[in-house]
């Protein structure tokens, strides 16, 4: 941009990761409203899905709201962010719970209810705290956010996590995203990660669906 201020930074991912969240709740909610709770592919879904919003939003939580929280004018929408990721919180203990009894019924409720706290969420975020990061951030500090998140994630992490992120994304994302990682990553995306990824169980919309 030439107005004078730096460009703004590539929230391409967040965007991208948000979408993921939300396509795995859609499939969650499908399979346990389909009462297709058991096998492996739930809780490897529920696994995963677990451990990348807990890294997601921690990494939330310590690398994003509070340097926004020391540039904003008005911290209300950290606040509003804070308290909607303690919320969550609860929705995923209930889900955790569901899973692991293989309780279908409850499994879709919960499921549902969390799909739709989350959603709201990732919208209030996109909506309210998107554009601090736009007009607050530097460039360095968004970038150790996302090194705060693939240093959580590690090397095996980033090995399910790019598959997953790409999994039923759209052209335009998939383009997107592996535009901005680093070639070796893109590479072992390609040969390796994405190749394993399908052969393993995991969330897939139920046959019935779509
Ligand atoms: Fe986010």
């Amino acid at each position: 941009m030439s107005d004078g201020k730096p460009d703004r930074v590539d929230v391409t991912f967040m965007y991208a990761v948000h979408d993921a969240f939300q396509r795995d709740l859609d499939r969650l909610t499908a399979m346990a409203a389909a009462g297709d709770v058991a096998g492996p592919a739930v809780q490897a879904g529920w696994d995963r899905f677990k451990r990348f919003l807990h890294i997601h939003h921690t990494a939330e939580d310590t690398h994003l709201w509070p340097v926004l929280r020391a540039k904003a004018a008005d911290p209300a929408v950290l606040d509003q962010m804070e308290g909607e990721h303690e919320r969550l919180d609860g929705l995923l203990a209930a889900v955790d719970a569901a899973v692991r009894a293989g309780e279908a019924t409850r499994l879709a409720a919960g499921a549902g209810r969390l799909a739709d706290a989350l959603t709201a969420h990732c919208e209030h975020e996109e909506e309210l705290a998107l554009p601090l990061v736009g007009d607050l951030l530097t460039q360095q500090e968004w970038d150790a956010f996302g090194n705060e998140q693939r240093r959580r994630l590690g090397v095996s992490g980033a090995a399910s996590f790019f598959p997953w992120l790409l999994d039923g994304a759209g052209e335009d994302t998939r383009r997107k995203v592996l535009g901005i990682v680093p070639p070796p990553v893109r590479l072992l995306y390609r040969a390796v990660w994405r190749p394993r990824y399908l052969r393993a169980p995991r969330w897939q919309s139920p046959a019935r669906a779509h």
